[in-house]
């Protein structure tokens, strides 16, 4: 058997005066969780504005803070916290990992200043469902210590060999799992890729067109480049979707690549995912439009909904059958497209809802 707390206990609290765990993450549109480095003064300062730009703020302590750095961005992300009102944008942490000098320090200073304003904790490098039953027992005690209202989720990073092997686990491991992100950079390296990148595809990793039947040897023959994140995102989103809990593309670090990086967003929004990072202001912008779903695909999932109002039989729709599946995946279309027309109205407009 298994090792896991039994359905009542896994409900329960950890720490007496903790609030009670989730049953399901919240509600939130989250297409794009933003990267800050908080310890710079200037970025802070542009935090009012973000608010109402992005749907995530995320203040990033751990990989690109550089060492000398590390308590300068924890005092500047408490600082920031405090200082600002987030109304519906999520305010989130990417503190160090857990086998760092920082993680204790990140932890308890975070929760116990700016606890109540803090919606979800992210976890690097997780490699197993420990490393979030450590995260989650200490999480409830210091919420019980210091009045923390709501529950703080945790968000893992999937970006270790051993952490995709284990990914069912760590989404079962807690109440308090929010979702995952990929990792492609820290993934690539555990998994001793050959490539120097922050995800994307790479010109290499494809598939070369048979050759010509007809003799001519010399025909040029097509390579088709493949997405090497394909199986990971597939794996993590059906993680995720079988725990109730959410999936997230990670970093695209090529700035100078909007295309690239719209493809490669793309590409985890068909597949599943709800959003992704974004480290640069571009990538907001390609995060709002790719995370939000496509207009047209909108009204054409309306059709169907209204042709079918108990979602069961089959129809006809220009010349495409529609029964209780195609039913299904428009359900998820508009349940997705109202959401995100809650909070922005420009999509609303678009969407006609
Ligand atoms: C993100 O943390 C990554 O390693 O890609
Ligand atoms: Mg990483």
């Amino acid at each position: 058997m298994t090792a896991v707390r039994t359905p009542r206990a896994f409900f329960t609290p950890l720490a007496i005066g903790a609030p009670e765990p989730y049953r399901a993450p919240p509600v939130a549109t989250e297409r794009m969780i933003h990267f800050i480095p908080p310890h710079i003064e200037k970025i802070r300062a542009k935090i009012p504005a973000l608010i109402k730009d992005v749907d995530v703020i995320l203040g990033n302590l751990e990989d690109a803070i550089p060492a000398d750095a590390k308590e300068a961005a924890r005092n500047g992300f408490i600082e920031l916290a405090s200082a600002n009102d987030f109304g519906d944008t999520g305010l989130w942490t990417r503190i160090n990992c857990l086998n760092s000098p920082w993680a204790l320090d990140d932890i308890i200073k975070i929760v116990s200043t700016v606890g109540n304003k803090l919606d979800v904790m992210m976890l690097p490098k997780v490699e197993g469902p420990w490393d979030v039953h450590y995260l989650d027992q200490l999480l409830a005690q210091l919420e019980a210590a210091h009045g923390i209202t709501k529950p703080i989720q945790i968000h893992a990073i999937l970006e270790t060999a051993e952490g995709v092997a284990n990914v069912e686990a760590i989404c079962a491991a807690s109440p308090r799992m929010h979702g995952l992100s990929l990792g492609p950079a820290d993934l690539a390296a555990s998994r001793g890729m050959k490539t120097t990148r922050v995800g994307g595809g790479h010109p290499g990793y494809g598939v070369l067109a048979d050759p010509a039947t007809d003799g001519s040897t010399d025909a040029p023959r097509t390579f088709y480049q493949q997405d090497l994140w394909h199986y990971t995102v597939a794996r993590m989103v059906d993680a995720c979707q079988m725990h109730g809990i959410k999936a997230f593309y990670g970093p695209f670090g090529d700035f100078s690549d909007p295309d690239a990086c719209r493809a490669q967003f793309l590409n985890a929004f068909l597949q599943g995912c709800l959003g992704t990072w974004s480290l640069h202001p571009s990538q907001v912008t390609i995060a709002k439009d790719v995370f939000s779903p496509d207009p047209d695909e909108v009204t054409f999932a309306k059709r169907i909904l209204e042709a079918m109002p108990d979602g069961t039989g089959a129809v006809m729709i220009d010349g495409k059958m529609q029964d209780d599946a195609t039913w299904k995946q428009a359900r998820v279309i508009v349940d997705l497209a109202t959401q995100v027309a809650r909070k922005d109205p420009e999509r609303a407009e678009l969407y006609g809802l």
